[in-house]
C-alpha cells in the first residue's frame, strides 16, 4: 500500500490511497506512523484504489474504513462475492483439508460509500478513468495467481517529465503497462515507475529476466522505484545493467516482524520510504 501525493500546476497537494494491506495490526501500526488516520478522517485522502483484490492488498480494509467508512474505491469489477462479503462487514473463513474452519480475515466496519467497479473499457469508453488532472486509471483484465482477475494500474502525468506508471502488483507485466502507455497516450514521454514488479518473487532466475531488465532499459525510465513483490535479485541485477532503480532506507525495520526474502542490500525501497518524481 502506499500513499500517493500529487502536487497540481496551482500548487495544491492532494492524496490518494493505493491499496490497504493485508493484517490490520501492520496497516494500524504503517498508519499511525504517517498520520493516515487523520488524513482519512479530514477527507485530506480523496480516494482509495485498490489495485486487485489480492490478500496483501486487500484484506487490511477494516484499518481504512474505520477512519472513514464512506471512501470512495476504485476496484476491479472482476470480485469475488467474499472480496464484497468483507467490504460490507463480515468475517472470512476459510475450510482446511479436513473440513475445519479457520478465521482468515475480518471487517467490522461496512462501507458506505461510492464503490466504482473499474473495467477495461474506462468511464467514457476510452480505457481509463479519469482520477485527477493528469492522473488516470487502467483496470487491466489479466488472469492473477490464486485465481484473482484484473488490475488497476495508475498513470501520472508530470510536468516537464513524462509519464509515471504505478502499480500494486503489476500483475499485467510491467513493459505491457508501458506498451499501453505508448500506444494509448498522446505525446507518451516515460519517465517513471513506481510500485511491486512482480518478477523474481520467489528469489530464482530465469533468462526471460534479462529481458525485462532490457525492456525496461528500452523504454529509458529515469526512475524505477520498485518495491514490494518486485524480487531483490531483479532489482539487483537491473541496477547492475544500468536501470536507474531507486534503493530503500529500511526505514521501519524496528517493526517486530521483517520478512523473510529481505535482504540488508537495499536492492529497492521497503516500507516507509518515499520517493519523489
Ligand atoms: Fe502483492
Ligand atoms: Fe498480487
Amino acid at each position: 500500500m502506499a500513499l500517493i501525493t500529487v502536487t497540481e500546476l496551482d500548487g495544491k497537494e492532494r492524496k490518494i490511497l493505493l491499496d490497504t494491506g493485508w493484517n490490520n495490526e501492520w496497516v494500524d501500526y504503517i498508519y499511525e506512523m504517517n498520520n493516515i488516520p487523520a488524513m482519512l478522517k479530514s477527507g485530506e485522502i480523496e480516494f482509495m484504489v485498490i489495485s486487485h483484490w489480492h490478500l496483501d492488498h486487500y484484506w487490511g480494509i477494516e484499518s481504512t474504513l474505520k477512519h472513514k467508512p464512506d471512501i470512495t474505491i476504485y476496484g476491479p469489477a472482476t470480485h469475488y462475492p467474499e472480496d464484497m462479503q468483507l467490504l460490507k462487514g463480515a468475517a472470512l473463513t476459510a475450510k482446511d483439508k479436513e473440513g475445519k474452519a479457520h478465521h482468515i480475515c475480518k471487517n467490522d466496519v461496512p462501507h458506505t460509500g461510492k464503490l466504482i467497479e473499474c473495467s477495461p473499457e474506462g468511464d467514457k469508453g476510452d480505457g481509463i478513468y479519469r482520477l485527477m488532472p493528469g492522473v488516470a486509471t487502467r483496470m487491466f483484465d489479466v488472469p492473477i495467481l490464486l485465481r484473482v482477475r484484473g488490475e488497476n494500474v495508475l498513470y501520472f502525468n508530470v510536468k516537464d517529465k513524462g509519464t509515471v506508471t504505478v502499480t500494486g502488483c503489476c500483475h499485467p507485466g510491467v513493459l505491457s503497462l508501458f506498451s499501453y502507455a505508448r500506444k494509448n497516450f498522446k505525446g507518451y514521454q516515460p519517465y517513471g515507475c513506481y510500485g511491486g514488479l512482480h518478477i523474481t518473487l520467489f528469489e530464482t532466475w530465469d533468462p526471460k529476466f534479462d529481458d525485462i531488465i532490457r525492456g525496461v532499459k528500452s523504454f529509458k525510465i529515469q526512475k524505477l522505484a520498485c518495491n514490494h513483490c518486485t524480487g531483490w535479485i531483479w532489482a539487483e541485477k537491473a541496477a547492475a545493467a544500468g536501470v536507474p532503480v531507486v534503493k530503500g532506507t529500511d526505514k521501519y525495520k524496528s517493526y517486530k516482524k521483517t520478512s523473510s526474502v529481505a535482504t540488508a542490500s537495499n536492492a529497492f525501497l521497503t516500507n516507509g520510504d518515499s520517493v519523489v518524481f
